[in-house]
């Protein structure tokens, strides 16, 4: 299963290798000279090439159709083919027919289980096909990173509101804040000065709404993953708010310390936090890998964050670009450690397991090792069906 399911996620990884090199490059640190045009796909190597294929694999995995994995294809194949100059527009054409397979991927999976989450999730998909096709027409990426966000912040909250088994009637304010995004999000590509702090606004309650009703503030009492997983998910909520009310006040962001802490406080505070909080349930759900939750896992998640707060706290706020290098070095330091952290996770388990001859007795924390005795009863990030929600991330 690993064999079969790795060579789609190996595009994702590698776009977040290069991508975090192109980082550095925009930054003016040191990085591997790789090729002269990473700095300028930078943000869609990491948005689409990367959070895209893993997203398009997990659903791809949850819809258990072959057609579905032509989403999370397309966009690892785009995403490799946007960097050398002569294939961009290849690259950016596949970027394209993986966010409409996407979509298409969420029809399907809506047909199965009617359910209003998914149609908040393909509400992302489509804002992700709508940024694909204008970056193709050659609108540059500040003017779409609404569009961006919007891909990321609907998936992860109609997969949050999945998990939170709300019933459709409690839910009725988050799919009203999901349609006003949408809404809000050619707006702020058309009239920004009006659009973007409308853009802020209906962010801001979205997440409110999320906050109030996301298991994650009850199951942060708890301990192991599900503890682990909350933090990630708290703090990833509270740089979500810290971005709308930049688009809110800030004016249009399109450039500038302003435009730096926006992107990143989306990206990197919220986004890679999901991931981090989701990672020990997602990758053995998708690849058929034991990875058990590790305490080893807070070093990253602690690092992102502190090193997200000297970027933006310090570099952006006060405009000092000491600050912002150092943090924006640290947030790469952060995104590879935690890779190493989930291999070694990763191997560890399965050299265990290879070696387990005798039954053991029961972990001291049953819950939080659910995922890694079990992975091929681990569900995925959304669960394809109501109900089979894990409490290990509720
Ligand atoms: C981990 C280390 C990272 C570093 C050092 C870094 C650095 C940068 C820099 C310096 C910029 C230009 C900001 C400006 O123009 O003011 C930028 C833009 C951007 N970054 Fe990052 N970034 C990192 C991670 C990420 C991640 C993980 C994502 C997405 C998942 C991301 C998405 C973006 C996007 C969408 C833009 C806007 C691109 C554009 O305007 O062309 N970044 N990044």
């Amino acid at each position: 299963m690993l064999l079969r399911r790795a060579p789609f996620l190996l595009p994702g990884a590698v776009a977040l290798l290069l991508g975090l090199d192109a980082g550095l490059q925009l930054l003016n640190l040191p990085s591997v000279p790789l090729a002269n045009r990473l700095p300028d796909v930078h943000g869609m190597l990491l948005v689409l090439g990367f959070v895209g294929t893993l997203i398009a694999l997990e659903r791809a995995v949850a819809l258990r159709r072959r057609w579905g994995f032509a989403a999370p294809a397309l966009l690892g194949a785009g995403g490799m083919l946007i960097v050398p100059t002569a294939t961009a527009r290849a690259g950016q054409v596949l970027l394209v027919a993986g966010s409409a397979a996407l979509a298409l991927v969420y029809v399907s999976l809506w047909k199965r289980q009617r359910d209003e989450a998914v149609t908040i999730q393909a509400l992302g998909a489509v804002l992700a096909l709508g940024a694909a096709m204008l970056w193709l027409r050659d609108v540059p990426i500040p003017s779409l990173l609404p569009w961006l966000a919007g891909f990321v912040v609907l998936t992860i909250a109609g997969e949050r509101l999945e998990l939170a088994r709300i019933d459709l009637a409690r839910n009725g304010p988050a799919q009203v804040c999901a349609a006003a995004l949408v809404v809000a999000t050619p707006v702020s590509l058309l009239w920004p000065t009006a659009g973007q702090p409308l853009f802020g606004l209906v962010l801001l309650a979205l997440v409110g709404w999320l906050v109030t009703h996301d298991a994650a503030r009850r199951t942060v009492r708890a301990s192991g993953l599900p503890r682990f997983a909350a933090l990630c998910l708290l703090a990833g909520y509270a740089w979500l708010t810290l971005a709308g009310a930049l688009w809110l006040l800030a004016g249009p962001v399109l450039e500038g310390p302003a435009y730096d802490a926006t992107v990143h406080a989306v990206f990197l505070g919220f986004t890679l936090s999901m991931i981090m909080a989701h990672a020990p349930v997602i990758l053995p759900a998708v690849l058929r890998v034991s990875l058990p939750y590790r305490p080893a896992l807070y070093g990253p998640a602690v690092l992102l964050h502190a090193s997200l707060l000297i970027r933006v706290g310090a570099g952006d706020a006060r405009d000092w670009e000491l600050a912002r290098d150092v943090g924006g070095a640290l947030n790469v330091v952060a995104v590879l450690s935690l890779l190493v952290v989930l291999v070694w996770s990763a191997a560890t388990a399965s050299r265990r397991s290879a070696t387990r001859d005798r039954p053991r007795a029961a972990p001291a924390d049953a819950s939080a090792q659910a995922p890694a005795q079990s992975p091929t009863e681990a569900p995925a990030i959304a669960p394809p069906l109501r109900g089979r929600a894990p409490e290990v991330v509720r």
